[in-house]
């Protein structure tokens, strides 16, 4: 018995990149899938590559950026399936650009595919789940951008809203049979690759600089254990993969006040001078920066 036997999945920008590792890695494994990409062919591509391999799979070419095509989608694995187990809400575009120089256009169509997509397919899969008996899985893809990157601004705020909606939907459905989760993966893909002749800017701020990044597949079995029942419990987290490390990332927090009760002018000031100008948050996956005075 394999652990995904059975499960019918949607995994979204599954046509190629870390898609098509996690739609050949869940496949190998008996989960019943819905291929999605906005390039059709490659979403049928991978589902004929599935079949020939000895499994299930149907594409579903389209844009998860349309609200309405993200129901037909959903739809398309009940229909083909019966239910809904599983959603890998993985297809995301990146667009660089300083603030200085970024437009509106790019930072329109990140939020319309990376957080508004998100949205539409999982508020359509979770209905679905709701409704059904067992248990679902949504599974998020966030990055580590969202902790700030060099000419990734853009790019990691509409990731970052995605680990924000990955939080709010964990809390709002913890009572039910629906866990929400969400991956910061690492790859080497298309979309790393754009980013390759920024990496001297971003080193400062990253945990590690790689000069070849892993291989897609490293990020696969993160991925299945989160959409199979292996993960029962496990709601809320980020987990990040960062090649050959695996961990959560952690949760944005308020900090231990260092005032309480009323203040003035001169107290804020003094609290700034004393001790929040020492406690400045990291910037960054890695850089701390302290208050120059
Ligand atoms: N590669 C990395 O190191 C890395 C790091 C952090 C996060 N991510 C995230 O992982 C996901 C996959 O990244 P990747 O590196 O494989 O990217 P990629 O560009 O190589 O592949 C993305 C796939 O999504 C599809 N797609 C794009 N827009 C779509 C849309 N509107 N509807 C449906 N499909 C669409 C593309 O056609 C492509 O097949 C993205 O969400 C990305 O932001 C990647």
């Amino acid at each position: 018995m394999k652990f995904l036997d059975g499960k019918a999945i949607v995994i979204t920008g599954a046509g190629s990149g870390l898609g098509a590792a996690y739609a050949r890695h869940c496949a190998a494994l008996g989960a019943r899938l819905v291929v999605n990409d906005v390039d059709a062919a490659a979403a049928e591509r991978m589902a004929t590559e599935i079949a020939a391999a000895g499994g299930t799979a149907v594409a579903s070419p389209g844009s998860v950026a349309s609200w309405d095509y993200a129901g037909e989608l959903i739809e398309a694995c009940v229909k083909a399936y019966g239910r809904i187990d599983g959603l890998l809400n993985n297809a995301g575009i990146l667009r660089h650009g300083r603030i200085t120089e970024m437009s509106e256009s790019d930072l329109r169509a990140m939020l319309d595919v990376n957080t508004i997509g998100t949205a539409a397919c999982a508020s359509h899969a979770i209905r679905c789940m709701l409704e059904q008996d067992g248990h679902g899985s949504i599974v998020n893809v966030a990055s580590g951008s969202q902790a700030g990157d060099i000419a990734l601004g853009a790019y990691g705020a509409s990731k970052a809203a995605v680990a924000s909606l990955t939080f709010s939907w964990a809390l709002e459905l913890r009572d039910t049979k629906v866990r929400v989760n969400a991956l910061s993966p690492l790859a080497h893909t298309a979309m790393a690759q754009t980013n390759m002749k920024f990496l001297a800017q971003q080193s400062a701020s990253r945990e590690v600089v790689y000069t070849t990044l892993p291989a897609a597949d490293v990020n696969a079995p993160a991925a299945a254990f989160l959409l199979s029942d292996r993960s029962i419990g496990i709601n809320g987290q980020i987990v990040r993969i960062a090649g050959e490390e695996l961990s959560f990332v952690t949760h944005p927090m308020i900090a231990e006040p260092v005032l309480k009760g009323r203040w003035d002018d001169d107290a804020i000031g003094a609290a700034f001078r004393n001790t929040l100008g020492r406690r400045q948050q990291k910037l960054g996956l890695a850089y701390a920066r302290t208050m120059v005075s």
